[in-house]
């Protein structure tokens, strides 16, 4: 047993090991340590001067549409250089191994499908995919556009990243998804997400009115922690595999990958 598995809670990690209808939630900080910045911290060069929330809204890219194609595709870039990190690959174990396990995301860089994960429901988008926005149907980027951002080749209209922007509405069949499993798991995990940002935020408060434990994960204190009933001082890469690890050490004869 390593130094962070022995301060795990037992009844927690004894809780798990009875393979409960598990929920993951995640946010930015799941993908931190491979080197993709969340939106709350310092960003470094080129955009740190500027607030994610300034560049991720419709009026940002009404106003400024180059400034914000190219923000996404600075975020683009970083994601594909990019590898998923073994907190992605805990997330993995947990699919494999718990028969009624749903992974939720707030991240739209892919990273849990890279990662092995199979079913994921991404309630703000994906920054892979590219809409038109006036039509909002799916367009195949023609990657020598010189455009910023390209035209939509049906209408004419500005392509934009298939992502929800403050003020937008999330994908109804994804939040409605996640609304139901919210309410249906017996154990919800929150896992870097500054659990500021709603309709994503409210989740874990809905699993917790249902009867659900909820399990934070997060280095730093959010306005959910106080109302976790556990909250793990860690970052997903450590905290995440050290539980995962725990779990699934003894119960499934050591699968500890
Ligand atoms: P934030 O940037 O708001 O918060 C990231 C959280 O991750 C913070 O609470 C950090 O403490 C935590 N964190 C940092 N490093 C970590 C690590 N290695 N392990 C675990 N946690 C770590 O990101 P989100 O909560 O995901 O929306 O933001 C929610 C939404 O706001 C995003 O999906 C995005 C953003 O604007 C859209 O793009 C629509």
């Amino acid at each position: 047993m390593s130094a962070n598995q022995a301060s795990l809670p037992d009844e927690l990690v004894a809780l798990l090991r009875t393979k409960p209808s598990l929920a993951v939630l995640t946010g930015a900080g799941m993908s931190a340590e491979s080197g993709v910045p969340t939106f709350r911290e310092a960003l470094s060069g080129l955009w740190s001067r500027y607030q994610p929330e300034e560049l991720a809204t419709p009026e940002a890219f009404s106003a400024n549409p180059q400034r914000v194609w190219d923000w996404y595709q600075w975020r683009r870039e970083l994601v594909v250089n990019a590898e998923p990190n073994v907190g992605h690959r805990a997330v993995c174990r947990q699919e494999r191994s718990f028969p009624d396990f749903h992974l939720v995301t707030q991240n739209t860089d892919g990273m849990h499908q890279r990662a092995g994960s199979q079913e994921v429901i991404e309630l703000h988008g994906n920054i892979h995919r590219d809409i038109c926005s006036r039509e909002r149907i799916p367009v195949t980027l023609d990657e020598n556009d010189p455009d910023h951002p390209p035209a939509c080749p049906d209408c004419g209209a500005h392509l934009r990243p298939d992502v929800v922007w403050f003020g937008e509405a999330l994908p109804s069949d994804a939040l409605s998804a996640a609304h139901g499993i919210a309410q249906a798991c017996r154990v919800m995990l929150v896992i870097g997400t500054s659990s500021l940002v709603y309709p994503a935020a409210g989740l874990p408060y809905t699993a917790r009115s249902h009867g659900a434990t909820v399990v934070e994960i997060n280095p730093q204190p959010t306005p959910l922690s106080d109302e976790a009933d556990y909250r793990l001082e860690q970052s997903a890469g450590t905290g995440l595999p050290a539980l995962v690890d725990a779990v699934l050490s003894t119960a499934d004869g050591g699968d500890a990958q």
